[in-house]
């Protein structure tokens, strides 16, 4: 069978027309169909800088501008027809503006080549995402801030190994988080610096011999510079890399806060409440409220590490440059992507809504002899005992106290001296939640003066930086 018309893009020496299978496996217009307005962003300053250069005419510029405009609205309106034979988006883009205006089409392609065309359309994209991402996720902060300050001295049972250890506040508790994400701005900050480098114009891997000026189109695309070596610049998919490593770990960020409010909206703890917006009944169990949208947010970290490896894999051992397995870079890291805004999206609306209750958190807080720091701390300051002897100390007097069945605060004084002689009545001021908490002066502990402080500085920088939107 010979069907010259096979692919008009490159079927020029091709005599026959390839499999179907064929055609399926290599389109990959059914995803990268996402890329159309990097995509058309792209050659448009592309084919100015190709005028500039006097490469091509003005005139063809013109048209293939206008053709262009034609194409992105015909794609925003879902009026265009993407052809699985045209593999991707780059051809499809390309032979409908042919269609549009005709031979002055074929000359958008000089000086470049789709090897460099994905590598900037899909590094734009990233970009764009990475800046979505960063506004997404100092909303999230921005909620948690809040909520922090408005409960700032609400206190709750601070945790290690699962096992109360010492009182906190909800506030000091959530600020934490403010810290995480912080430093996954951080990091998406920091990828996006390296990733802010043009390939366009490195062509199929060597360069090309026509005069073009590669800053010209870097700087119309917003990138810092051009990148330096065009064999590197078509086969790097680190910008993909970078963003779903920082992506990985933020989401697991989010995975263990929504662990905690799956953890606390449980009748057991009963910390929190949530609103109906954010759980779902049972079919069967009229009494359940599920905390669907946590258990979400806490699973999505999966698809995102998942395709962290994923991308690894296609990547490892490639020789250079571009060979086509590369093709298999996009889908699972806009499968990742939207996965994880969506994860941020939905926690901070969590967030939002979340109300902590504070007689069962301060109930818990005083349970398990919480205050047992603070004691063998008081024996410290107070009789100038070593740590480690106070430590000793302490734990007789909650074996004490365990025999009796009280808590901390309700051991009678002649117990304790049992134990030690030197313990005065001053001790119990230190044994209650509420002074264990506001003692906690020190930078970064748990205070609520240092929460509050904390939380309002947060607040001031978030909002400087034009938050909330
Ligand atoms: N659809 C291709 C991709 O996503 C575009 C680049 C094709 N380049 C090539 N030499 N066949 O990787």
């Amino acid at each position: 069978m010979t069907d010259k018309s096979a692919n008009k893009m490159w079927g020029g020496r091709f005599e026959m027309s390839p499999d179907e299978l064929m055609v399926r496996i290599n389109a990959s217009i059914g995803f990268d169909k996402a890329l159309a307005p990097q995509d058309i962003r792209g050659s448009k300053a592309h084919a100015a800088m190709l005028a500039e250069s006097g490469i091509i005419s003005k005139s063809d510029a013109r048209e293939i501008a206008k053709g262009l405009d034609q194409v992105a609205a015909e794609i925003e309106a879902g009026e265009l027809q993407f052809s699985e034979r045209l593999e991707d988006i780059h051809m499809n883009v390309e032979a409908r503006l042919t269609e549009i205006i005709g031979p002055a089409a074929g000359r958008l392609h000089t000086a470049r080549s789709r090897n460099d065309q994905v590598a900037l359309d899909f590094r734009m994209y990233v970009r764009d995402v990475v800046d979505s991402f960063d506004t997404a996720l100092a909303g999230l902060q921005h909620g948690l801030a809040r909520k922090a300050l408005e409960h700032a001295g609400v206190i709750m049972p601070g945790f290690t190994h699962l096992q109360p250890a010492q009182p906190v506040t909800f506030g000091h508790h959530l600020l934490a988080y403010v810290e995480m994400f912080g430093r996954d701005r951080t990091r998406f900050a920091d990828a996006r610096k390296r990733m802010n480098e043009c390939p366009l114009g490195a062509a199929a891997l060597a360069g090309t011999s026509f005069p073009i000026d590669r800053h010209m189109t870097a700087k119309a695309l917003g990138f810092d510079r051009p990148t330096s070596n065009s064999l590197d610049s078509v086969s790097d998919r680190d910008f993909a890399l970078e963003t779903l490593a920082a992506a990985t770990i933020s989401a697991m960020h989010l995975s263990r806060l929504a662990e905690e409010i799956v953890i606390w909206m449980t009748p057991q703890f009963g910390f929190v409440r949530l609103s109906d917006k954010w759980t779902t009944g049972s079919s069967i169990m009229p009494q359940k409220r599920n905390p669907d949208a946590a258990e979400l947010c806490r699973a999505k970290v999966g698809r995102i590490a998942g395709a962290f490896q994923g991308l690894t894999m296609v990547m490892k051992g490639l020789p250079l440059t571009y060979s086509k397995d590369m093709q298999e870079d996009k889908e699972q890291t806009f499968d990742a992507l939207e996965a994880y805004a969506v994860a941020v999206a939905a926690m901070t609306g969590m967030i939002g809504d979340l109300e902590p209750v504070p007689e069962r958190m301060r109930a818990v807080a005083g349970s398990g002899y919480s205050t047992a720091t603070d004691l063998a701390d008081w024996l410290v300051r107070t009789l100038k005992m070593p740590f480690r002897e106070a430590h000793h100390v302490t734990g007789a007097i909650v074996k004490a106290a365990e025999k009796r069945g009280v808590d901390l605060p309700e051991l009678p004084l002649a117990v304790m001296q049992g134990v030690e002689k030197r313990i005065t009545n001053d001790v119990f001021s230190v044994l209650s939640v509420e002074n264990s908490v506001k003692s906690r002066k020190s930078h970064g502990g748990t205070a609520p003066q240092n929460v509050v402080k904390m939380a309002k500085s947060w607040l001031k920088r978030l909002e400087k930086a034009g938050l909330p939107g």
